[in-house]
């Protein structure tokens, strides 16, 4: 469910017409509903009421615009963070320390000092080699640093190959047969606090099956680890359910099924449940506006040139994602048409033989489901300056991050002192050579 609707022939987003936003802030441009994401952020967790007081951590990769994270502070979700970059974004939009659980295989000493500094809920630790840099860190710094290890449990999640992460073949986490040792190291290790184990495997499940067999897995390992003697206070169920993007294709599992399978798995583990919903919180609650440039003659059906690209959103491109795609003010009829950005690849490709209502030169559309792994991962590849982002709250609106400026582009790049030519390399040194 989402507030991207068309009222009198126009789509809105909540109570504002996208044409106007068009007009003022230009595009391509996302445009973010408000009430889109308190809805998602309020049906997961009361579908989670039951399981006593889960941390629900929001995985800021999905969308770490500070005016996205505020919203979802203020309802009450805390951080899945991957990087002292989200760590610091996320303290910055005013998520409680005490709410971030700091996740992500790559680490260094200088992120785990960042976050021991600021404090923070937990490290969810991928190796053993971790938590010994861990415990260097937070014994350098006379602080406990709280762990949750996480466990590969090597099941297929039926997902994209690239957002797959629980595969015994995929660098994420520890495997079963090494638990105990990271269990029983961490307790030797000085500045460790193991208190829980982790899970995820993967992003974009459409199926409850996958994850059943990862908890139970998870379940299995609790006992194990309370059995030597270990406490665990925490389980963390990561993130992944999926959203629907196709309305043809079948919906994926609603968050109150999830949640009972959840309820039926850990009833009797008696511990604190940490979530890490990403896409489920933000995805349906984004749009990328695009304007169509002109249409193409192909040898089987037009290419509508839209003036956003792969650059802006990837996924297409990058995992052969299918996302929705509207005339902002439709006519009534339709055509088939590839949907296609400016930029020079022909990986540039929104959709193929995708029936839309009919556009011309000038008309908005609109690419679907593009709140949640959509502005994060954009490029400036072909020197394309990374779009603009408008939050909408009822009839009001805001710019939540500035269109980039082309001169950004070109004041960002250094040109060493051996190049100051004044303009073209004439072949005599520059001010700062020989
Ligand atoms: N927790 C961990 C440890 C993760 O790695 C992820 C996502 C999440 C939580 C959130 O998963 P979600 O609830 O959003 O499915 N760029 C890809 C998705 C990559 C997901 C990476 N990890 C895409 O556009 O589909």
């Amino acid at each position: 469910m989402n507030h991207f609707e068309l009222r009198d022939g126009v789509l809105h987003c909540e109570d504002v017409p996208l044409p106007l936003v068009a007009q003022e802030v230009g595009t391509p441009v996302y445009i973010y509903s408000t009430a889109t994401m308190q809805r998602h952020a309020r049906v997961f967790k009361t579908a989670l009421a039951s399981l006593g007081e889960p941390l629900v951590a929001f995985a800021v990769k999905a969308n770490p615009n500070a005016a996205v994270l505020a919203t979802l502070g203020v309802e009450g979700l805390g951080a899945d963070v991957v990087s002292g970059g989200e760590y610091r974004r996320a303290c910055a939009a005013g998520i409680p320390p005490g709410q971030i659980v700091f996740s992500g295989v790559g680490k260094t000493a200088d992120e785990m000092a960042l976050a021991l500094g600021g404090g923070l809920f937990q490290f969810n630790v991928e190796s053993l080699a971790e938590a010994e840099m861990l415990s260097r860190v937070a014994t350098s710094m006379g602080r406990t640093a709280p762990v949750c290890f996480r466990i590969n449990p090597d099941v297929a999640a039926g997902s994209h190959a690239k957002i797959s992460t629980g595969g015994a073949q995929d660098k994420f986490g520890i495997n079963a047969a090494d638990l105990m040792r990271a269990f029983d190291m961490a307790r030797e290790l000085p500045g460790l606090e193991a208190h829980g184990i982790a899970v995820h495997i993967g992003s974009q499940l459409t199926s409850l099956e996958p994850l059943k067999t990862a908890f139970t897995r998870l379940g299995l390992l609790v006992a194990e680890l309370r059995a030597a003697g270990h406490p665990i206070t925490v389980a963390d169920l990561g993130g992944g359910l999926g959203v629907p993007y196709d309305p043809a294709a079948p919906l994926p599992p609603s968050p109150a099924d999830y949640a009972a399978l959840v309820a039926r798995i850990t009833a009797g583990w008696g511990v604190r449940l940490v979530f890490e919903p990403g896409r489920l919180i933000v995805g349906n609650a984004g749009v990328l506006m695009t304007r169509v440039v002109r249409l193409k003659e192909g040898p089987e059906r037009p290419f509508v040139i839209v003036d956003a690209g792969m650059n802006d959103l990837m996924r297409p491109s990058l995992y052969d994602a299918w996302h929705g795609i509207e005339a902002v003010a439709p006519r009534g009829d339709d055509m088939v048409a590839d949907i296609v950005g400016p930029v020079c690849e022909s990986g540039d490709t929104f959709a193929r033989a995708r029936v839309i209502s009919r556009v011309g030169p000038g008309e908005l559309m609109v690419i679907r489901t593009a709140g949640a792994y959509a502005a994060t991962m954009a490029s400036t590849y072909n020197s394309r300056p990374l779009a603009a982002e408008v939050l909408v709250n009822g009839s009001e609106w805001a710019i939540v991050r500035k269109r980039q400026d082309v001169e950004a582009l070109i004041q960002g790049d250094i040109v060493p002192p051996w190049l100051h030519t004044g303009g073209r390399a004439q072949g005599t040194p520059g001010p700062g050579g020989p």
